[in-house]
């Protein structure tokens, strides 16, 4: 029986629909269970539209420490609920809250599109195209208390062109996320994920592509 993987979202779903694909294709063995937001986005709209139960958790993102710590409970439960395996944040933009990170701890997925530690944060392709960064690329890394802080699972570099605007390096960038992320996806839920301190290591499996 395949996996059962919860998707965080809150933007275009490119990630999540490139997760649907892989499953689609027999190339994962997992089963989106749901996909959750802090905020309405077309990734939600295409979970629905896709017939995958979603759910919209803007308290997530709320003001109040109470009101966030509530949401973080419940959303935690549903996941226990469900039973799902491991948590996928496949361009959801926010930490998850500390009961989440508890209930499901070394279970939690988050895809950046730079070579953590560099360019953490929210417009990772553009600070690197500030900085004036050679090569960029991809991190899929484990989830802790910190925003894009935790162990690094898999890295790929992209280059960064003389001639590159954000608008002709992002999709180059995506292209690698959409391939990393069901990779480390995959190894996680096949227990071939083996961690150590900050250190992971990912005994190779069979090759599906
Ligand atoms: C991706 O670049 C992801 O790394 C970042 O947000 C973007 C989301 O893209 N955290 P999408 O919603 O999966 O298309």
């Amino acid at each position: 029986m395949g996996g059962r993987i919860a998707v965080g979202v809150s933007g275009s779903g490119s990630n999540l629909r490139a997760l649907a694909a892989r499953i689609d294709r027999g190339a994962l063995d997992a089963e989106i269970v749901l996909v959750f937001a802090d905020r309405p986005c077309a990734a939600l709209d295409w979970a629905t539209e896709a017939g995958i139960d979603t759910a919209l958790i803007e308290d997530l993102g709320a003001r109040s420490l109470d009101t966030r710590a509530l949401a973080d409970w419940n959303l935690a439960e549903t996941l226990k609920a469900l039973g799902v395996d491991a948590v996928v944040l496949a361009g959801f933009m926010r930490l998850p809250g500390p009961i989440l990170l508890d209930a499901f701890a070394g279970r939690v997925l988050n895809v950046h599109p730079s070579l953590l530690p560099a360019f953490p944060g929210a417009h990772a392709v553009r600070d690197a195209l500030a900085a004036g960064a050679a090569v960029t690329g991809v991190t899929v890394h484990l989830v802790d208390e910190e925003v894009d802080h935790g162990p690094i699972v898999l890295q790929e570099a992209v280059e960064v062109r003389d001639d590159d605007t954000p608008e002709s390096l992002a999709p180059r960038v995506h292209a690698v996320e959409h391939r990393l992320l069901p990779a480390a996806v995959r190894a996680l839920l096949e227990g071939r994920m083996l961690v150590e301190g900050r250190t992971v290591q990912i005994i190779e499996g069979e090759s599906t592509t």
